[in-house]
């Protein structure tokens, strides 16, 4: 065997209700790699890592860990074992300390009680570790007060407890800012350079080009090849995960714009954001675009009424209205798409058809009774235009692939039939041959009058879709942009020129 191959997982197959996830497949994975796993949505990849950690069980083929075969019957297995993951879906219990986190399973002890100077202690020593990213997180926190980055690094801690061999990131970025992002890949440098073997997951092209050394290609639950990075290129993987060239992955842009739709005038919510005012026009994909905690989320929940505001007017087509709630805003048509699906975008426990009418259930009644006919029939339509990939209505939205629950989460505001959309991180896990088809979609939505407007943290995807974007940054509009002056350099300089002056006064 070769020395250096630390896991090997083979002929893996795996199958739930309705679908096979897996279709016989293996990887190998060396000391120090650092292996990137890509595939379109429901491709298997997520699936394949479960049970390679404990989660799920095979139904046949084998893993071997440094050359002997294993058998793991749960993540804590696998992870005294030395295989960690660091989830798609955080997977931490929110209400423990970081501490009780990271050591869960295997907490020390003495004379049979809980050791909790050990405890804090071992923890500090490992949050150490990641030099600056570790040093803001306090072993005693509960894990509930912490950003979703430090959550991540007090999983990878949770790994690094016990003897780590293999370390698995599921779209580890999918929620984290440039600057997090650029800490995370530091860190898991220096994991690699330990002799720790990495798999990573991810949709981001660049990112798996910057970091990884080998990429291995999943489609249907099969792995279709395996290569260096090295003698790849982002086009040809691209091609080979959905099976077909993909064209120019951005629409036409709108040529000229209707009348306008939606006007805020000085909104306020204060310290998140203050006298913001902008309008939609009819035909025209708005951004909102700025660095993550500009205020953009906040001023979209805002006029979709999920938060109070305390100040600042909204009118629809030149009439003032009221919201004060998100029942107001929907009575508009103006919805709001969750950037978090998880805490507050999907019941998770319950089926996709559950979900489908948990916003609008009167929509689905008729003669009194909900219709699960009509909810099966709206169900399968939004299957159809946005391609969601599952093999039942009835089942859990839990149980489906990350990127496919993002596109039910869609479809579940598209069926309100809304004229107003605010749509954050619309594309957040969905792979490069969807996400191309979500824009489509938008810019059609669009053409049929809806107004669209986008949040999202890739600046490309911002450049790409939108016809014109309001600059926001430190909870004020600094800027506008359309045309040909919107390009990803102009919306940085706009935000930069925005920051000398601020600190220009101040001094
Ligand atoms: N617990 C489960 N019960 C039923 N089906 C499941 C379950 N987990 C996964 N599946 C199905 O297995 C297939 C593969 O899903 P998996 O989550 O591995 O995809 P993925 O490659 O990680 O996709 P994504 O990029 O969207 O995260 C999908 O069709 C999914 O619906
Ligand atoms: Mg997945």
């Amino acid at each position: 065997m070769d020395q250096d191959i630390i896991l090997k997982a083979e002929n893996i197959k795996k199958h739930f209700t309705g679908t096979y996830a897996l279709k016989g497949v293996t990887v190998t994975l060396k000391k120090g790699e650092i292996h990137a796993l890509v595939g379109e949505n429901g491709a298997g990849k997520s699936t394949l890592m479960n049970i390679i950690s404990g989660v799920f069980s095979a139904d046949e083929g084998t893993i071997s860990l440094g050359g002997k075969k294993v058998h793991f019957r749960n993540p804590n297995d696998a992870q005294m074992s030395g295989i960690g993951f660091v989830h798609q879906e955080l997977a931490l219990c929110q209400d423990l300390s970081v501490g009780n986190n990271i050591f869960i399973g295997h907490l020390p002890t003495n004379k049979g009680m809980i050791d909790n100077e050990r405890l804090y202690s071992e923890t500090r020593k490992i949050l150490d570790q990641f030099g600056d990213s570790g040093k803001g997180i306090h072993p005693t926190a509960m894990v509930s007060t912490l950003s979703v980055a430090q959550q991540q690094m007090v999983e990878i801690a949770k790994a690094l407890s016990s003897d780590c061999k293999v370390l698995i990131f599921d779209e580890p970025t999918s929620s984290l800012n440039e600057e997090e992002a650029k800490s995370l890949f530091e860190v898991i440098h220096e994991l690699a350079g330990r002799g720790i073997g990495i798999f990573y997951i991810s949709h981001k092209m660049d990112e798996i080009f910057n970091i990884c050394n080998s990429i291995t290609i999943m489609r249907d639950g099969s792995v279709i090849e395996t290569a260096a990075v090295k003698d790849t290129n982002a086009e040809y993987v691209v091609s080979n995960m959905v099976g077909k060239e993909l064209g120019n992955l951005y629409p036409e842009k709108s040529i000229s714009r209707g009348k306008e739709v939606l006007k805020v005038e000085g909104l306020t919510r204060a310290p998140y954001f203050e006298n913001v005012s902008f309008s939609t026009y009819q035909g025209e994909i708005l951004g909102l675009c700025g660095l993550v905690g500009a205020g953009r989320t906040e001023i979209a929940r805002a006029i979709c009424g999920i938060d109070k505001r305390q100040a600042g007017e909204i009118y629809l087509q030149g009439q003032k209205i009221r919201i004060s709630n998100c029942r107001d805003a929907a009575s508009h048509g103006i919805c709001y798409l969750t950037e978090d699906r998880k805490k507050d975008g999907l019941f998770l426990e319950m089926s996709l058809i559950e979900n489908m009418i948990a916003p609008q259930i009167r929509a689905f009644e008729e003669h009194g009774f909900v219709s699960v006919k009509k909810a099966e029939e709206t169900t399968k339509q939004y299957k159809g235009i946005l391609n969601v990939k599952y093999s039942s209505a009835s089942q859990n939205i839990g149980s489906l692939s990350g990127g496919n629950q993002q596109k039910l989460m869609l479809a579940k505001l598209l069926a309100m039939k809304p004229k107003i959309l605010f749509l954050d991180e619309p594309t957040r896990g969905i792979d490069v041959g969807a996400k191309a088809e979500i824009h489509q979609l938008l810019r059609r939505l669009s053409d049929e009058g809806i107004s669209v407007v986008v949040i999202s943290s890739e600046m490309p995807e911002t450049v790409g879709i939108c016809d014109r974007v309001v600059v926001v940054n430190a909870g004020r509009v600094v800027g506008e942009l359309s045309g040909q002056e919107l390009t990803q350099s102009r919306i940085v300089s706009v935000i930069s020129e925005f920051s000398e002056r601020i600190v220009s006064s101040l001094v």
